[in-house]
């Protein structure tokens, strides 16, 4: 284990408001910096949001304001978003920040007195619909596909970065470090597009400020402003530190990027080589995850199926519906959202396993053992098979986390959580209490049970921080997770006999089919 864990999620386009696929991957990252905090790691979360280029200047022109406008409006809306939602980071960047433009001038400025940037003029396909040159993909028997017209044949000349000089340094990395790119099939496909060199050339990273004002200006030539893929690339620098930053140099080295695979491209061939360039290691690693569509379609604006994340927190409280994004997404795969499986999911895992777990056992030390953890005798077998259970999860939570198999993480967790009920049932505190041979028993089945619900806890509070810290509190341990560490405060036995514990309302209510949207 490290000292430090430094974690980007991408800077978001500053073009509307927050939906699933934004909010998917601020959960995955909140998720992962509570845990490496946990295990005692310092631990430094980035977000932020992307300000600049064409998506960006087009949302502005509909609303007929100026670009800095939107900007301040949708990063203000995004930053309430996760403050709201309890989705913690310890820097939000914007793109139009003085600071972040003077590192983006300093690298174009150190890359071009390093030959890493020539000036050329070219022709292509130009279409004024889209306000740019067009690719042969984005040609349709030979008319633009959006505006379904002929391209016109332009000369512009740009600014160059000598990326295909790196690209044999970039094979022998990925070589290197296998797990660079994960998972896997995303390494494939960034090695596919490195090999496939008709589809890479060097890197056009200038757009003329006569077709595209609103960007960050080319120190060493006022004409132009720079592609916006090579300034919001640059964030993950800034926002570290770079170049000065005392911390950097150590906040750098164990860097990871969690990114979405429509955007594997710039991260993957772009991003590793102007650092390389500039004499600085890339990234530990990028961690590529799917899409969700949505009740089987791709999210977009005018299906009108974004998935506020707001509303799904008032319709089913926030721990539920980040629950339910982890669990249900294999990390790296897309996946389906509906309501429908949410419920399903939060109603199986949430309300009815560890629901149960959490309101029986917080009952019965109610009738039982007048409301405290009581004191347990020495146990026997079916004990120990829960302690053993509690141990393997706080083992495989922490290999699936750092490989990035949230999900499996969570079934890990799930599985301790049905152990303990299965115990329950072999015990039968509730019978066994009436029944004076095994009266003296009880005592030892809850104490098992609270130390279970405690572990679990714990190893939940990174993926369910508020449902944790609630059970927390109920077994006498409010404020517990501050200054918690794992693996130490996960060993068995560490409950204070004696703790008092409550039984208030179910935490994980069962949602009922009656309440599901239609
Ligand atoms: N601004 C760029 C990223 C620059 S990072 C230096 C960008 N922004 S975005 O707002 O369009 O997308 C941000 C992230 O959201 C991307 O990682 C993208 O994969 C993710 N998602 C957008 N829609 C998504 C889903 N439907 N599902 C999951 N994630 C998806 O790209």
């Amino acid at each position: 284990m490290s000292a430090v864990f430094y974690l980007t999620t991408p800077i978001y386009y500053m073009n509307g408001e927050p939906h699933i696929g934004h909010t998917y991957a601020t959960v995955v990252a909140d998720t992962l910096a509570r845990y490496h905090r946990l295990c005692g790691e310092r631990t430094f979360l980035l977000t932020g949001s992307d300000e600049h280029g064409e998506k960006v200047l087009e949302a502005a022109a509909e609303r007929g304001v100026p670009p800095q406008e939107i900007t301040d409006h949708y990063s203000a809306i995004f930053r309430s978003t996760w403050d709201e939602l309890g989705l913690h980071y310890d820097r939000f960047i914007r793109t139009t920040e003085p600071a972040h433009r003077q590192v983006v001038q300093g690298i174009l400025q150190t890359l071009f007195d390093r030959g890493q940037i020539y000036f050329q003029e070219y022709g292509g396909n130009y279409c004024v619909g889209c306000e740019r040159f067009l690719t042969e993909r984005d040609l349709v028997d030979g008319l633009c596909r959006d505006h379904e017209r002929a391209p016109e044949h332009r000369t512009e000349s740009n600014y160059f970065f000598k990326m295909t000089e790196h690209f044999e340094w970039l094979v022998g990395h990925f070589e290197e470090h296998p797990d660079f790119v994960r998972p896997e099939r995303y390494r494939n496909e960034a090695l596919a597009m490195l090999r496939d060199e008709s589809g890479l050339g060097d890197l056009c990273i200038s757009r003329p400020k006569s077709r595209l004002h609103w960007g960050i200006e080319l120190p060493f030539d006022a004409d132009y402003v720079c592609y916006v893929w090579f300034d919001a690339l640059v964030n993950y620098l800034t926002g570290a530190g770079y170049p000065d930053g005392e911390e950097f140099p150590e906040f750098w080295s164990e860097c990871q990027h969690v990114i979405g695979k429509d955007i594997l491209k710039p991260h993957a061939i772009f991003w590793p080589t102007m650092l390389h360039a500039l004499g600085v290691e890339p990234p530990r690693h990028l961690n590529v995850h799917g899409f969700w569509n949505v009740d089987d379609r791709k999210v977009s604006k005018s299906l009108g199926n974004m998935v506020a994340p707001l509303i799904m927190r008032d319709r089913y409280g926030f721990d539920a519906f980040r629950y339910y994004l982890m669990r249900d997404m294999v990390f790296g795969l897309d996946a389906s959202f509906s309501e429908e499986a949410l419920v399903a999911r939060v109603n199986a895992d949430l309300a009815n396993n560890l629901g149960n777990l959490v309101s029986r056992t917080l009952n019965m030390t109610e009738r039982f053992t007048e409301g405290r953890v009581p004191e347990p005798g020495p146990g026997d077998e079916p004990e120990r098979a829960v302690e053993s259970a509690l141990a393997q999860a706080v083992a495989e939570v922490d290999r699936r986390v750092r490989e990035m198999a949230l999900h499996r993480a969570l079934e890990a967790i799930l599985r301790a959580v049905d152990a303990a009920n299965r115990y329950l049932e072999q015990r039968e505190p509730w019978k066994a209490a009436k029944d004076p041979e095994r009266a003296g028993g009880v005592a030892t089945t809850l104490y098992t049970c609270c130390e279970a619900l405690r572990i679990t806890a714990l190893l939940l509070s990174p993926f369910l921080p508020e449902k944790s810290a609630e059970i927390l509190a109920r077994l006498g341990l409010e404020g517990a997770l501050k200054g918690a560490r794992l693996p130490a405060d996960a060993s068995w036995g560490r409950i204070p006999v004696g703790s008092p514990t409550s039984v208030g309302k179910p935490l994980f209510p069962r949602i009922e089919s009656e309440e599901q949207p239609a």
